[in-house]
């Protein structure tokens, strides 16, 4: 079964995701975090996004397409949460292609829905361990130890080139004008269940819970 977590830059998809992992019965795919490893590991197609994805942009959809072919291949059959994907109506309509191939739909479409002046703080706070990715926030979510990351204890931690106020304010253009049109498009086949993400993680996680076992999920 597929999940599409929806939402703009720092709306929770991640911080979701992570939480959700913790049952087991969940695979992650997000194409933000498939882009930033490209990135790290200096290949080609690293080369190629980094530039994009610093000031905010979209790589093409070929290439986020190509990411996700793999992903799909690999995580066959399983309950798998797309993160920040897709993200485009021709994303959309690519990924429609390949789920047809498989036999597959999207189940559901969950949107998180913060108002727009609550993400600067939530983007501008954010860091994550750099061993294992665990993302913290400066105020919201601290390691249970200062300095220590509570889920591989490492020390060293990072804070995402995007998440400048200036890159995110175009980040969050982009999403108004290319991304926005993806939850229009999947409302109108009534796939769209809308969240109030603006509560602390546990409830949101707590009514996204309810809302997957509704759609046949196993938490
Ligand atoms: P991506 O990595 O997907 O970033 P994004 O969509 O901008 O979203 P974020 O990861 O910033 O936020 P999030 O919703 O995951 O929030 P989080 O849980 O971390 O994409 C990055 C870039 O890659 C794009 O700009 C683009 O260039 C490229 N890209 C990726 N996918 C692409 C695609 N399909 N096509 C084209 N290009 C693509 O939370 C944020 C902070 O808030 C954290 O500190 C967290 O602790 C805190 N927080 C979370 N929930 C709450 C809460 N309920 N209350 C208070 N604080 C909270
Ligand atoms: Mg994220």
């Amino acid at each position: 079964m597929i999940l599409v977590l929806f939402g703009p830059p720092g709306s929770g998809k991640g911080t979701q995701s992570e939480m959700l992992l913790q049952s087991g019965n969940f695979v992650h795919i997000s194409t933000g975090d498939l882009l930033r490893a490209e990135v790290a590991s200096g290949s080609e197609i690293g080369l190629k996004v980094k530039e994009i994805m610093s000031q905010g942009g979209f790589p093409s959809d070929d290439l986020i397409m190509t990411l996700v072919q793999g992903q799909l291949d690999t995580h066959k059959g399983k309950q798998i949460i797309f993160d920040g994907f897709p993200r485009t109506l021709n994303q959309v309509l690519a990924f429609d292609a390949l789920l047809g191939v498989q036999r597959e739909n999207v189940s559901i479409v969950i949107n998180l829905q913060v108002d727009l002046d609550q993400l600067v703080d939530r983007v501008s706070g954010r860091f994550s361990c750099k061993g294992c990715g665990a993302v913290y926030h400066d105020r919201n979510k601290r390691p249970l130890q200062d300095g220590v990351c509570d889920r591989c204890q490492g020390t060293e931690f990072i804070r995402r080139a995007d998440d400048q106020p200036e890159v995110l304010k175009n980040r969050v253009r982009t999403y108004l004008d290319q991304t926005q049109a993806v939850c229009d498009f999947y409302r109108q086949k009534d796939l769209v269940v809308d969240l109030d993400a603006s509560k602390d993680p546990v409830s949101v996680n707590n009514d996204l819970k309810i809302s997957l076992a509704q759609a046949g999920f196993k938490i």
